[in-house]
């Protein structure tokens, strides 16, 4: 199975992923910014990198068609988005529906979009989390692979948040895209994804608890 990564930026999360020990080849990881952090750490794991830079580019058409271009060249079965921070048109995400991923920071389909920590924090949640998803036109509503939960603590901040949540979103971008190489996942006329031969569930997270609890 090969795989093409899409970052714009740190690339914790494609780090996992090429640290996971995967049956996936990663043919590229593709950033639109030039000065993502995320290319040199590719680059030091051995895996090829490339630019699409979507400021050379006149609307979302043309840069679409020429990240297509660039992923096409690969020839990959799936098409990681791994803080890939650009909206893209129907016709891209149609092109590769089924076989194009996702990681949001939030539970969806709670705080979909931007700030979703700092949403959290205000909405006075106790749980907030990350999850995995199959990439559909409409942004962040795509069928959900899995998904993590964390507690909100008192005194949390957008920073301990997100770094709770982030270290759950290396756990589980590795899970989902191994089932996808393992070709346990399929998508049900509903819109939900069924996992073949899933084992079982983790604990509830129960949040807060009192004291003692
Ligand atoms: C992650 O929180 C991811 O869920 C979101 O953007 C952030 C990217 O972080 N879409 P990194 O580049 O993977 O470190």
């Amino acid at each position: 199975m090969r795989a093409v990564v899409l970052i714009s930026g740190r690339g914790s999360n494609m780090e996992a992923l090429l640290q996971a020990g995967l049956p996936v080849e990663f043919a590229c990881v593709i950033s639109n910014r030039p000065d993502a952090k995320g290319l040199e750490v590719a680059r030091s794991l051995g895996v090829a990198t490339a630019v699409v830079d979507h400021r050379q580019y006149h609307g979302r058409e043309a840069f679409d068609a020429a990240l297509a271009a660039a992923i096409d060249g690969h020839a990959p079965d799936l098409v990681i988005l791994a803080g890939f921070m650009r909206v893209l048109t129907e016709s891209f995400v149609r092109r590769y529906q089924g076989r194009l991923i996702n990681i949001h920071p939030a539970l969806l389909p709670a705080f979909p979009g931007l700030h979703t920590h700092a949403r959290a924090l205000a909405a006075g949640v106790r749980v907030h989390g990350c999850t995995v998803h199959f990439v559909t036109p409409e942004v962040d509503v795509g069928p959900i692979i899995v998904q993590a939960a964390v507690p909100v603590l008192a005194g949390d901040d957008e920073a301990s948040l997100s770094a709770r949540v982030l270290a759950q979103e290396h756990r589980i971008f590795p899970l989902a895209v191994r089932w996808f190489a393992e070709g346990r996942l399929r998508l049900r006329d509903d819109g939900t994804v069924a996992l073949a031969g899933q084992s079982g569930a983790g604990p509830a997270l129960i949040s807060p608890l009192p004291d003692g609890g």
